[in-house]
């Protein structure tokens, strides 16, 4: 076994659709590599699944990097635990031959998938990113190369300021990405609405484009 697969906990689920990317589900803050799974079957049926879990804890909490307070990183934290995620993806793709996955990431997930795309984009076909935020306050230039990125957002998200998550769909699009961003009559915690949307998303831009 990879010595760097085995520093995440995590959950591998072939998929009967080898043409389809596989999806990397990166859960929140107190989740674990369990949680995106249904949703993961539900938005991209019969793709491979890789659900790492994050090797931060805050409290008895698993995150995937640090914070010094809500919304607030530790951005240098950030930048060696995306490394590290992007090491693992690397090694996870080599130890189940796998193309390069598309990430879905829910709030601190789809924190550090936004971060993977600015810092390692090589590692990520897209992704979809469900309640993210900036997660660098001067985010570093990148090449995103048409990469295809779905931001959802919640109107009535207590924790993410609608400017905040427009800022990122900026830096993404700036970046090359192309980004469509949507705003649903929500909050932080995910709805049908979002398994609908990224289920469509799936079928439009990335498995028959
Ligand atoms: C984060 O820390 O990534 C964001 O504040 C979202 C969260 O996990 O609560």
């Amino acid at each position: 076994m990879d010595a760097v697969t085995t520093d995440f906990i995590h959950v591998f689920e072939p998929g009967p659709d080898a043409a389809r990317p596989p999806l990397l589900l990166l859960h929140g803050t107190g989740g674990d590599e369990r949680d995106l799974l249904p949703f993961g079957r539900m938005v991209a049926p019969g793709s491979c699944l890789l659900s790492p879990r994050g090797r931060v804890l805050e409290g008895a909490m698993p995150r995937f990097f640090r914070r010094l307070a809500e919304g607030v990183f530790d951005e240098a934290d950030l930048t060696a635990r995306t490394h590290e995620l992007a090491d693992f993806i690397e090694a996870a793709r080599r130890r189940y031959g796998l193309p390069a996955p598309v990430a879905l990431g829910f709030s601190n997930g789809a924190n550090i998938a936004a971060s993977l795309l600015l810092l390692r984009p090589e590692a990520l076909a897209g992704a979809v990113l469900l309640r993210a935020m900036s997660p660098f306050g001067r985010p570093p230039k990148a090449e995103l190369g048409g990469k295809k990125v779905l931001i959802l957002s919640g109107a009535l998200d207590p924790i993410i300021p609608a400017e905040n998550a427009a800022r990122l769909a900026d830096t993404l699009t700036d970046a090359g990405a192309a980004v469509e961003h949507k705003i649903l009559p929500s909050g932080h915690g995910l709805s049908q609405a979002d398994a609908n949307l990224t289920r469509g998303w799936f079928d439009n831009a990335i498995n028959s484009p």
